[in-house]
């Protein structure tokens, strides 16, 4: 795997150089790390796999994976920014474009990717190319939103729940114009299979935003991180102050999207057929 130069990210709305990753990343962690290892440990992930994950963030995942493959097994954690990545015995962090930069072939047990193919525009060529790089009989899981809908249900107001449902609207527009799908998550499980994957397990999920959960910093930090455009968008300044507010407020809940983490398998090579011998 060679490593590529800092790079804009294609596609992608956020960036880890932002003063707001740390937030965004804390609430990543808080919010979906319980989800993604229960379903990887439950798949059976032991000490002495070799494991990848890509578009890593700030390497959570890789973390907790690398105590769950020790001794004996490897993690390469990659970001198109890996900056925020902290170094640890036994992790290899590499800058890597998932989209662009190659990736070794048939060398992974197991590949993880949490929130990234929605935001690449050529993800189903990038599913292909991580296919490829696990080994037969290796598992592949993908973990994403179906940010199509998500419901403000406790509000203040109807005037606070409208603005609520404007912001997450503005904020899938947003997805959209810089080439990501935040709906992909229902495309998922169709897209591994049309990758090769066998043994497809899908598992939904629905968090609530609660002021002071980390789903609810999520939402946060996609406010703080996109303010900017979402002025250029229509909004008021005092809209945005509105919004901080309201998702601090006691009596504000809202529903995420539906995570997707979906598992499936590279099937095992076929058995060698072994010519019956001639001389009996
Ligand atoms: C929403 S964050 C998810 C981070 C991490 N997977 C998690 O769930 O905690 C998406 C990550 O994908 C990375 N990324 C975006 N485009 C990428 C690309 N083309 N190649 C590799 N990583 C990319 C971003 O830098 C960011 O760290």
């Amino acid at each position: 795997m060679t490593a590529s130069p800092p790079a804009v990210p294609g596609g992608y709305v956020f960036d880890n150089d932002s003063p707001h990753s740390a937030r965004h990343h804390a609430s990543l962690e808080g919010a979906l790390d319980p989800l993604t290892l229960g379903h990887l440990r439950e798949a059976g992930v032991t000490p002495g796999m070799d494991c990848l994950e890509i578009g890593a963030g700030a390497g959570s995942v890789s973390y907790a994976l690398l105590r769950l493959v020790t001794p004996g097994g490897t993690v390469t954690a990659t970001d198109i920014k890996p900056g925020r990545i902290a170094p640890a015995p036994g992790l290899t962090v590499l800058a890597h474009d998932v989209v662009t930069d190659p990736l070794p072939e048939a060398a992974y047990d197991l590949v993880v990717a949490r929130l990234v193919l929605q935001h690449l525009p050529g993800r189903q060529a990038v599913l292909a190319r991580l296919v490829r790089a696990l080994r037969p009989g290796g598992l592949l899981q993908v973990d994403e939103f179906d940010a199509g809908h998500e419901p403000c249900l406790l509000a203040p107001s109807p005037e606070d729940a409208r603005l609520y449902e404007r912001f997450t609207t503005a904020k899938t527009d947003l997805m959209r114009a810089a080439g990501g799908d935040p709906t992909w998550g229902r495309r998922a499980p169709a897209a591994l299979r049309e990758a090769g994957l066998t043994g497809l397990r899908i598992r939904p999920h629905v968090l609530v935003r609660a002021p002071g959960t980390p789903a609810l910093g999520l939402q946060l930090h996609h406010l703080a991180h996109l303010a900017p455009r979402l002025l250029d968008g229509g909004f008021t300044p005092a809209e945005l102050d509105r919004l901080g507010a309201l998702m601090r407020d006691p009596g504000f809940a809202a529903a995420t999207g539906v995570l997707y983490s979906v598992q499936g398998r590279r099937p095992a090579r076929a058995p060698l057929s072994c010519p019956r011998s001639e001389a009996t």
